[in-house]
Parts: C-alpha cells; sequence; structure tokens
C-alpha cells in the first residue's frame, strides 16, 4: 500500500451544476424513490446509458445477473480478494461524517452498503442512487427499511438531482472505470458538485499496477476485453478529470495491492 498527499490547483468557486431542468430533491425514503413514486408516475425518466446497456447489461441489467454475482466471495475474487480491505478503506474515511449525509453513487454487489448502514450514528443518514433499478431492487433486499436513515434513489451519475452541498461525504466505489471518460468527467463532476464545503468526495478504482506487479499482466487481457473503459484510469489520474475552475482542493490518493487499486479522497474547501 503507498499513499501521496497532493494540493490540487483547483477548487469549486462555487458548486458546480451540471443538473438541466430538473429541480433538486430532498432526500426520500426507500418506497419514495424506488416503488411509490414510480408507480404515482411522479419519477423523471432515468434512461438507461447507451454503455450501460452494451457493456455491462450481462453483469448489472439482465435479470440473471444479480442471481449470478450477488455473491460476497465472487465480488472478492474478482477484486482478487481485495474487497474487504478497499471497502474498508472507503468506509473509514466517512467515520468522521457518521452523523451526517452521506452519498453512495451506484450500488455494488456484496456487503458494501449494508457496512456502510451499519457505521451510521442516529443522525446520520444515507442515500443511493443508480441509474440501473433492478440494482435498487437488490440492494432492497439487502438493507433494513430503516427509511428515516437510509434512502434509495433511481438517478443517473451525470444528472444527480440533489441540490448543490448537500452532502457530507460522497463515496464512488468502482464506477468511474466502467464509464466513458465524458460521462466520468460529468459523474465526478456531480459528486463534487453536491458535497458540501469541507466534505470529502471518495474514489476507490482500478489503477495502473507497479511493472514488477505480476496482475499488471493478468489483468491487461481481462480488463480490455470486459471492460472497455477501465484502462484509462491506468493512464490518467482521477485528478485530470476534475473539472475546470476548481482549486485548492486536498487531494490523498493511496493505492493498493502493488498499484493496481486506488483511493482517491478529495476535501473540498470550508
Ligand atoms: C458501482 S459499479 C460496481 C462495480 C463493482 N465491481 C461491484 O462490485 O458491483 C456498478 C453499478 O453502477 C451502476 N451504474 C453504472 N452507470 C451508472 C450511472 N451513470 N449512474 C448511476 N449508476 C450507474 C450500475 O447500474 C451498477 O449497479
Amino acid at each position: 500500500m503507498s499513499s501521496e498527499s497532493a494540493q490540487g490547483t483547483a477548487a469549486l468557486p462555487r458548486p458546480l451544476s451540471l443538473d438541466r431542468s430538473d429541480s433538486p430533491v430532498p432526500a426520500t425514503s426507500i418506497e419514495d424513490t424506488v416503488s411509490l413514486e414510480e408507480s404515482r408516475g411522479t419519477q423523471a425518466h432515468v434512461p438507461l446509458p447507451v454503455y450501460l446497456q452494451q457493456t455491462y447489461w450481462w453483469a448489472y441489467l439482465h435479470p440473471a445477473s444479480v442471481r449470478i454475482f450477488e455473491r460476497q466471495w465472487l465480488v472478492n475474487l474478482i477484486l482478487w480478494g481485495n474487497f474487504a480491505e478497499l471497502r474498508d478503506a472507503a468506509l473509514k474515511e466517512l467515520e468522521p461524517f457518521s452523523n451526517g449525509n452521506i452519498l453512495q453513487v451506484a450500488c455494488v454487489y456484496g456487503d458494501f452498503t449494508e457496512r456502510l448502514t451499519q457505521r451510521l450514528g442516529p443522525n446520520g443518514r444515507l442515500d443511493v442512487v443508480d441509474v440501473a433499478p433492478v440494482q435498487l431492487e437488490n440492494l432492497k433486499t439487502k438493507l433494513d427499511n430503516d427509511t428515516l436513515h437510509i434512502g434509495l434513489h433511481h438517478q443517473d451519475s451525470t444528472n444527480l438531482r440533489f441540490a448543490d452541498a448537500s452532502y457530507d461525504c460522497v463515496v464512488v466505489f468502482f464506477l468511474l472505470h466502467e464509464q466513458p471518460e465524458n460521462i466520468r468527467i460529468r459523474t465526478i463532476a456531480q459528486a463534487l458538485r453536491v458535497v458540501k464545503p469541507g466534505g470529502k468526495v471518495v474514489f476507490v478504482d482500478y489503477h495502473r499496477p507497479d511493472w514488477l506487479n505480476p496482475f499488471r499482466y493478468v489483468m491487461i487481457p481481462i480488463l480490455t476485453s470486459l471492460e472497455p473503459f477501465a484502462m484509462d484510469l491506468w493512464r490518467k489520474d482521477i485528478m485530470e478529470w476534475l473539472p475546470d475552475g476548481a482549486r485548492d482542493l486536498k487531494i490523498d490518493k493511496q493505492t493498493f495491492f502493488g498499484g493496481l487499486y486506488q483511493k482517491v479522497v478529495i476535501t473540498t474547501q470550508s
């Protein structure tokens, strides 16, 4: 594991907004967001992104995908046994905000969200967004029906319908590598838009492994054939996708497993 810290050259003069006509919505309950709103027809239309339909349909959209992939051991195997370490590294960053508002951008197979909710304090709240209804329904089965502290929202990471500066911490766990670069840039900008001054955005994702790491050579054919956008994270730092006009952000980067994975924590100016 290795880490470095950098003071970025950019900050957010004001929260960035990519939202179009949709007005921000307050956090709402599981029922309101996953089922009731949809059945009442009040939910904004959230189309499935093309990359998800074309590249990841088998992993996240097909009815059998949840049955196949919702296995802790399999999620851990996909990350070469590193799931727990990466999950806990992300959750550790949330500790100071256990009584604040936390946003998780995109669901994850395995127990990431369950563990996150276990760390919430009495006044803490977690909102989770995902663009695939089947993933939200699956997540719902893994969580207590605690609508006071948990909200599930059918939204796209590039168009979050939350107010600017409304979360103390935003966590984006293994989403960026699945997105084409132009989409990834918008996801990052949205995460920064909704985080409060003095809050944190936590990214955990792939990273270019060290030359001597044998997994470097194992992962090239796997990623290039199954995850066509993932190699972007080997070529560029997440910092390179931060929005223009951002400055004075505190950026901490830590790598894991010989550099194959990274955690990047961006702390915004208070
Ligand atoms: C966060 S990644 C998690 C990958 C990880 N390997 C795992 O363990 O599942 C996958 C999730 O991202 C969601 N997703 C992909 N693109 C999205 C977007 N634009 N907005 C919101 N969720 C998105 C997918 O629907 C899926 O549930």
